[in-house]
């Protein structure tokens, strides 16, 4: 996957200055296109309840709700890291939204040194997430913080 692309795509979106639930939904149909994977979505935090709600996404019906350090999503936003996720059944506390998926990456989006969301990527497949990937990510994301 060419990331470097898919960059060039999302800096356009947010130079458009559109509203966030805009922007964040076109991110998530240049993902799901792109990169086919099963679920593409973001939680964002709700910071007046400490728990991540769920935003825009393309894919199959989500939970709705992930306290703080709760599953995959929860882990990320903790400890303010990308989490690969190569089998989600031998991660402790994941939360399955569909039994469909076997793996997974988490890559939150900070702002001023606090997570303010995460974008959350499942797969079918095992092991599907590389250290290219979290890069490709993780540059994204960093994009994505000024739209908070
Ligand atoms: N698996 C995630 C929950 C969100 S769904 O995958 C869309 C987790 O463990 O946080």
């Amino acid at each position: 996957m060419n990331y470097n692309l898919l960059i060039k795509q999302i800096e356009s979106l947010i130079s458009s200055n559109e509203k966030q639930v805009s922007i964040l939904s076109n991110v998530c149909a240049i993902l799901k296109e792109e990169l086919q994977h099963f679920w593409i979505g973001f939680y964002l935090v709700d910071f007046d309840i400490n728990e991540l709600y769920l935003g825009p996404f393309q894919g199959p019906l989500a939970c709705t709700k992930i306290a703080f350090g709760k599953g995959v999503c929860g882990s990320s936003w903790r400890d303010k890291k990308t989490y690969i996720v190569p089998n989600v059944h031998e991660f402790d506390g994941h939360i399955a939204c569909s039994s469909k998926t076997n793996s997974e990456i988490v890559v939150p989006i900070i702002k001023n040194n606090r997570v303010v969301a995460v974008l959350d990527i499942d797969s079918e497949e095992l092991d599907t997430f590389s250290d290219t990937d979290r890069i490709g990510l993780e540059g994204i994301c960093e994009k994505l913080q000024i739209i908070f």
